[in-house]
């Protein structure tokens, strides 16, 4: 549905944000699960939305991104592209829906495209799905390859860490970033490193780079919009919320209850059409 007050708004496309990341105007990402949400963040200029693996944790509740089911994903990435269809809509291909095969992977991230209407998909990746990504790219779907820190691995590195924080570890994410964006990649992310990272990544690689705790260079930023926002109990180091919706919806929730209590809960009332009262009153207790 198009909505009057967005007729004004800038279509943004792969192609305009490699233009901003090529002319080294930064462009600005977030996370986005719903189409309302995606609205007015499209109305605040936002250039892509991503709608990212982290649904299983803001969304659903749980404690792991690995427990985000693809078809739910789906689902939320064409609602957030109906919400906000001026913006690239990135879709985040969940823990298992591209490791078990390339075909697997490429049927699931066409779903991303066909189902979810997402311009782009974001797999989590080091230099050993090169082959994924090209069979992803053959097949006509843009990818973003994710890499540094790579929650999908938490189980393999004892929680959500950060990257790259000594030389070899760097050289490994560097040279995945490389692999990748020769492969095919049309964007690059990287998770949770030191700014050394990101800048030889930039300088070794010619696609756009999104950064999350990745310092300020990346051609572009995302950040995971409950965090942003201030709805996040406990936020990553790196993010730091720019508004406290959180206790904004805590005060409304407690403005309402206290409405409800003295029922007073506002709004425009229903009245019958004319006469219908009359005619009501001299019906019995049931109306009839
Ligand atoms: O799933 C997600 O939200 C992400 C961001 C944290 C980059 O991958």
């Amino acid at each position: 549905m198009t909505h009057p007050q967005d007729s004004g708004l800038s279509q943004h496309t792969l192609g305009s944000i490699r233009r901003m990341a090529d002319e080294g105007r930064p462009f600005a990402c977030l996370t986005c699960y719903d189409a309302t949400t995606a609205r007015w963040l499209a109305r605040g200029g936002v250039h892509s939305l991503l709608v990212g693996d982290t649904a299983a944790e803001v969304i659903l509740g749980f404690d792991r991104t690995v427990d985000c089911p693809l078809d739910f994903l789906i689902h939320l990435t064409a609602g957030v592209k109906r919400g906000a269809p001026t913006t690239v809509v990135m879709g985040d291909m969940p823990f298992l829906s591209y490791h078990t095969s390339e075909a697997d992977a490429v049927r699931n991230a066409g779903r991303f495209l066909v189902e979810g209407r997402a311009d782009i998909v974001k797999l989590e990746a080091d230099s050993s799905f090169a082959g994924t990504v090209r069979a992803i790219t053959r097949a006509g779907i843009p990818v973003c390859a994710h890499v540094g820190s790579r929650p999908q691995r938490a189980a393999m590195t004892g929680g959500y860490a950060s990257a790259g924080r000594t030389a070899a570890d760097a050289r490994g994410i560097i040279e995945d970033a490389a692999v990748l964006a020769d492969a095919g990649a049309s964007m690059l992310l990287v998770e949770a490193v030191p700014d050394e990272v990101t800048t030889r990544i930039m300088a070794s690689t010619k696609v756009p780079l999104i950064g999350i705790g990745a310092g300020p260079a990346c051609h572009g930023q995302v950040l995971v919009l409950q965090d942003l926002t201030g709805m996040s109990d406990a936020p990553p180091r790196f993010a730091e919320p720019v508004a406290s919706l959180g206790p904004t919806i805590q005060g409304a929730a407690r403005e309402w209850v206290e409405r409800v209590s003295r029922r007073a809960v506002g709004g425009v009332r229903y009245t019958m059409k004319p006469g219908e009262a009359d005619v009501l009153s001299k019906a019995g207790p049931s109306g009839r």
